[in-house]
């Protein structure tokens, strides 16, 4: 597991855009592998200036996002299908037809998931998957005690996590279920780059990436990958060294 320590956000995220937009130019027809939540936000911006001003072309790209709400239309501003129109598809010139978001409201949720499994491995798997993490360790919607084996599949939500996004979301309500992908689908990914901001990941990012592989934290599971990329603003990573805070990081970045 490599870590990669930048001075604020907005520098993570111009470095994880360059790191996703390597990865498209290496392979124009990659798959990626995509995640939802705050931290992503300037990674998708970039992505999208990326695009607009050097010409980053993402027709050949596939994508697949990582989890859906169950019982959202995708329509309704609060799915992660919206989000993801919002934030990234519809400032880049991705295909339609490649963008891959689970159906939280299909009628056979179980199908839904197998569907989405044959679908990720008939375009030849995930080159690059982007992560988050939940204050409690979850990838995707893979909450404590999640199978480190597991594929895609209903999941039910802490009332943590829907609180914790719900009051983030500044909306009244979100299901307290989801389709996600499992930790076995993320750990099948060629290469993971996890991103994590701000003092309140410091204890989770600390747990996952120092302490030991348990399903209790699911994001240290990653530990176990060949090709695990962790990316933090100072703050995220205030824990992993003592009086880290105080070395100042040489051209923006430091690894651990
Ligand atoms: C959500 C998503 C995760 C995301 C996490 C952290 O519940 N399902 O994929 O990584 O929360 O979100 P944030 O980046 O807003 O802290």
């Amino acid at each position: 597991m490599k870590i990669l320590i930048y001075p604020n956000y907005e520098q993570m995220s111009v470095a994880a855009a360059r790191f996703v937009a390597d990865c498209i130019l290496d392979k124009p027809r990659c798959v990626l592998g995509l995640a939802t939540g705050e931290t992503p936000i300037g990674l998708y911006a970039e992505l999208a200036r990326l695009h607009h001003e050097e010409g980053l072309d993402f027709s050949g790209v596939t994508t697949f996002n990582l989890d859906e709400y169950c019982d959202l239309p995708k329509e309704d501003s609060r799915s992660f299908h919206s989000f993801m129109w919002r934030h990234l598809f519809s400032h880049v010139n991705v295909d339609p037809r490649k963008v891959h978001t689970l159906k939280g409201t299909a009628p056979d949720l179980e199908e839904e998931c197998r569907r989405y499994e044959s679908l990720i491995k008939d375009t030849g798997g995930i080159d690059l998957q982007v992560l988050g993490i939940g204050v409690n360790g979850h990838i995707g919607f893979n909450e404590p005690g999640s199978p480190p084996d597991g594929r895609t599949r209903v999941v039910t939500l802490t009332a943590q996590t829907v609180e914790i996004n719900r009051a983030k979301e500044k909306v009244e309500s979100l299901p307290g279920r989801a389709v996600s992908m499992g930790i076995g689908t993320i750990m099948d990914a060629k290469q993971i780059l996890l991103l994590a901001a701000g003092r309140s990941k410091a204890d989770i990012v600390h747990r996952a990436t120092r302490g030991p592989v348990t399903p209790s934290v699911p994001a240290s599971i990653l530990q176990n990958h060949a090709n695990a990329l962790f990316m933090l603003d100072l703050e995220a990573a205030s824990l992993l060294e003592t009086g880290f805070l105080n070395t100042p990081c040489a051209a923006g970045e430091c690894t651990v």
